[in-house]
């Protein structure tokens, strides 16, 4: 079932709300990181730039067709070939691949969705134990130019407790601003 509220802008319209460089950087995402898997590819917006920065494999998939593709081509273009896309419905399907053995997954603009225990217990299941859960989010502010209504808007804290709520994940380090119109966090798998 494709979340509620997760269709897309205009391609570089969405990709100019963004500053990609900064979030990644602040989020963590380097060479350390063999393994990720990536909830949601869209435009690939972020999808290209965390498969040039890490040091391994990135799985991406996506609810809609148009959207792998748009990734595969952009991709190909840039000439990477570290990059595994799949059409996949993660709340009916999970995210497939080898259950508790990524190093991160990235769950970025996704947490207002109906059920986010559920989504949040299907990514900590795909790390192995120590491995990264790296979320973002719009801002819980009427200023923000996009985002999932106020009413369906998590703050960090509702996310912390989803979390926390899941029995296989916890905080790790402060809420971070990631401006002009993110927040982020950064979890761990428990052992
Ligand atoms: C708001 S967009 C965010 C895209 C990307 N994460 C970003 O921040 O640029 C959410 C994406 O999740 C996808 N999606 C929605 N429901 C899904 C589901 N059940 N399984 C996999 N992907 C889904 C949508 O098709 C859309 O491309």
């Amino acid at each position: 079932m494709k979340l509620r509220e997760s269709g897309m802008p205009e391609e570089a319209y969405w990709a100019s709300l963004l500053d990609v460089n900064l979030i990644l950087d602040r989020l963590g995402v380097d060479r350390t990181l063999r393994s990720v898997v990536e909830m949601g590819c869209g435009y690939g917006t972020f999808t290209l730039p965390v498969a040039q920065r890490i040091s391994g494999i990135l799985e991406t998939v996506d609810i809609e067709p148009a959207m792998i593709e748009r990734t595969r081509q952009r991709a190909r273009e840039a000439g990477l070939s570290n990059i595994v896309c799949e059409a996949r419905d993660v709340m009916t399907d999970g995210f497939g691949g080898v259950p508790e053995s990524r190093d991160a997954c990235l769950l970025f603009n996704i947490l207002h969705c109906e059920d986010p225990v559920r989504l949040l217990t299907a990514a900590a299941q795909a790390l192995q134990p120590g491995g990264w859960l790296l979320v973002i989010h719009w801002r819980y502010d009427p200023a923000t130019p996009r985002g999932p209504s106020l009413d369906i808007r998590p703050r960090p804290e509702q996310i912390l407790g989803w979390a926390e709520h899941t029995g296989l994940l916890e905080p790790a380090g402060p809420v971070l601003d990631l401006p002009p119109w993110h927040y982020g966090l950064r979890l761990k798998r428990t052992a």
